[in-house]
């Protein structure tokens, strides 16, 4: 069996590291044992025309992914690739997979779910404070070898009393409410199909009326018919004049120059978060370098919330977990399962719209 692994070059620090498990060099360190049971693991990171992706793709079985370093699968590469049964995305979101073209094609496509949910809302709680803070500003000034406090403290808050709302209250959202408790916030909000179990967290039936109580909004929804570009024009309207977002659910859930418009004009007053609507992002995107008006606001960082070393030996043990399952016949656990086949199938999560809850 081929098994084909899209990964990223990690280069030095991947030899340096070993522990980098989700880079070409160190192959989820799953390559010996694939080879020890007789099959062939292929891992390269270039995508395009003529790379390895689209050669090996052809009689790969088993498709192993990455949301860090997609490899994009289209509808069109599904239908060139006819020997592939599996789709494994090592980490959470399998939304660069065409999952509609999956089901028609018989695909199984499976994540590890929950292998980096407390890395991501780690990052989250510390993407907040950083923009409510004003931090970035501050230790850009530090290193320019300036002191003018007033230029900082004039933009710096604190997080206490400050009314807060997730969209999305999944086991990423669920994660960011239950760390936000302790900062004695005013409220802490969600807008979620299914509410949490009732207690400290309000559950909002309309977008839009979320976002005008908050000071902060929180993006923890997976993408999917329904979220792409669901921060926009209208939906930034009515937020809170200063109000500060972060998002690392993913790039194309915000409107990539409605959010540079806001932020640029003040009525955002920090924008934060590691996902792109492509990845790796252009130099020359637009999120890299966009400010507020006192030059401040931004805190983008590549995507690497959920691909901590704690979160790379989660979804590297996850994935050759689903392999073993895969290879032996066993049942796979239903909450990895995005796109399931007969009595695999998932009936907690529809194709394309992660559903499961907290767990
Ligand atoms: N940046 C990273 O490294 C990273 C890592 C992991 C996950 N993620 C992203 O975070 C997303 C959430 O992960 P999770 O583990 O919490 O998933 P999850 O499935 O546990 O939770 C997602 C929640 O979003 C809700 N939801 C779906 N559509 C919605 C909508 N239109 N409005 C409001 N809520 C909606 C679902 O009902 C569910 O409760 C993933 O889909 C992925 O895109 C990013």
């Amino acid at each position: 069996m081929k098994v084909l692994a899209i990964l990223y070059d990690g280069k030095q620090a991947a030899v340096d590291e070993p522990r980098l498990l989700g880079t070409t060099e160190n192959k989820l360190g799953i390559a010996d044992w694939l080879n020890s049971e007789g099959h062939e693991l292929v891992s390269s990171s270039k995508e395009g025309p003529d790379s390895d992706f689209q050669k090996h793709l052809v009689d790969a079985e088993v498709l192993i992914t990455t949301p860090f370093h997609p490899g994009y699968l289209t509808k069109e590469l599904i239908e060139k690739a006819k020997n592939l049964k599996l789709c494994i995305t090592a980490g959470v979101g399998s939304d660069h997979i065409d999952l509609n073209a999956a089901v028609d094609h018989k695909i199984q496509v499976l994540e590890v779910s929950g292998s980096n949910v407390v890395s991501v809302a780690e990052h989250v709680i510390m993407s907040i404070l950083l923009l409510v803070r004003n931090f970035v500003p501050a230790h850009e000034m530090i290193e320019r070898g300036d002191w003018q406090v007033s230029d900082i403290a004039r933009n710096a808050f604190d997080l206490e009393g400050k009314v807060v709302g997730t969209i999305g209250a999944g086991r990423i959202g669920y994660r960011v409410l239950q760390r936000l408790l302790p900062f004695d916030c005013k409220s802490l909000l969600y807008y979620d199909y299914a509410p949490l179990p009732a207690g400290a967290f309000v559950s909002m039936r309309v977008t839009t009326e979320m976002v005008s109580k908050c000071d902060v909004v929180t993006v923890n929804c997976p993408l999917h018919e329904g979220t792409k570009g669901l921060v926009n024009d209208d939906l930034l309207k009515h937020f809170k004049k200063g109000a500060w977002l972060v998002n690392t659910a993913r790039g194309a859930i915000c409107d990539k120059d409605a959010v540079a418009r806001a932020l640029a004009s003040g009525h955002l007053s920090g924008y934060a978060g590691d996902v792109w609507n492509v990845q790796p992002a252009p130099k020359d995107h637009v999120w890299r370098t966009v400010k507020n008006p006192l030059g401040g606001g931004n805190g983008m960082v590549p995507h690497y919330s959920g691909t901590t070393l704690d979160a790379q030996a989660r979804y590297a043990a996850g994935t050759r977990s689903i392999l073993e399952n895969y290879l032996t016949g066993k049942p796979q656990d239903p909450a990895n399962i995005i796109v399931g086949l007969g009595k695999y199938e998932s009936k907690a999560c529809p194709p394309g719209i992660a559903t499961q809850r907290k767990s």
